[in-house]
């Protein structure tokens, strides 16, 4: 008996995750890059944050497009893997990891906890509602008052190691779907990918660092 095919090949669902894949990197670089205005007070970042809430359509059309983007992405991958595992209904006795990077092998765990990283994320630092002090005007003295807790600090700057390997295995993974990852350019491509990858971890995890070690400071009151 013939088995059914799928209504999504394998092919289309690789293809859903590189493109909702893009705009999630492309929102996670432009957000690293507005952050880095905690560097420059909380005058800079404060209006910032104002600014982006003073324009609805911008931010409802961003949050909206990032909803679906994460939805179409998480649900790609689920039935990518279920799909993985009917196709090899037993495992292996000796898993033979050398030709699978570390990064390629911990997708499908890396994937699900930066989705409990953003839930948290959003509660502590949009919400409000798990933060000891939150303010709707102050983003300044929101991520202060956040980092200055070494124990949330330490579980960002975990997250944000989850965070690059994934975000540097999905790229790689996104250009050979997309066909342009040919051996000519196999190798500065990736070298690419890595430094892209390494400066958003590195800047996003100098924010706590930064708190701790007193270099970004509450505001005198
Ligand atoms: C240490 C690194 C990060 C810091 C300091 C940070 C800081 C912030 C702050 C202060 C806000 C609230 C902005 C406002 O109310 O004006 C925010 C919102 C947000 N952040 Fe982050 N963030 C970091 C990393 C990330 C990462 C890695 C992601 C995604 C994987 C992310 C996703 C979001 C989202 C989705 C929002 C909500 C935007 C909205 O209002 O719709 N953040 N972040």
């Amino acid at each position: 008996m013939a088995s059914e095919k799928p209504v999504l090949g394998s092919i289309a669902l690789k293809s859903v995750m590189a493109l909702t894949g893009l705009v999630l990197y492309g929102f996670v670089f432009v957000h690293m890059v507005g952050n880095l205005q905690v560097y420059s007070g909380p005058e800079k970042i404060n209006k910032y944050g104002a600014l982006l809430k003073s324009l609805p359509p911008l931010l409802w059309g961003t949050r909206i497009t990032l909803l679906v983007a994460v939805a179409l992405h998480a649900v790609a991958a689920f039935i990518l893997w279920r799909r993985n595992l009917a196709a090899r209904p037993v495992g292996y006795d000796h898993q033979n990891f050398q030709a699978a990077k570390v990064t390629s092998r911990t997708m499908y765990w890396t994937g699900p906890m930066i989705g409990l990283f953003v839930v948290y994320h959003l509660l502590h630092l949009t919400v409000g509602s798990v933060h000891p002090s939150f303010s709707h005007t102050d983003v300044y003295s929101n991520v202060v008052i956040a980092f200055s807790n070494p124990a949330v600090s330490l579980f960002y700057i975990l997250a944000m190691v989850a965070l690059g390997f994934h975000i540097f295995h999905g790229s790689v993974s996104l250009f050979q779907t997309l066909g342009l990852r040919t051996p000519k350019y196999e190798k500065p491509l990736r070298a690419v990918l890595l430094v892209v990858s390494t400066v958003i971890v590195v800047v996003n995890i100098s924010f706590p660092i930064a708190v701790l070690a007193g270099l970004v400071r509450p505001v005198a009151s």
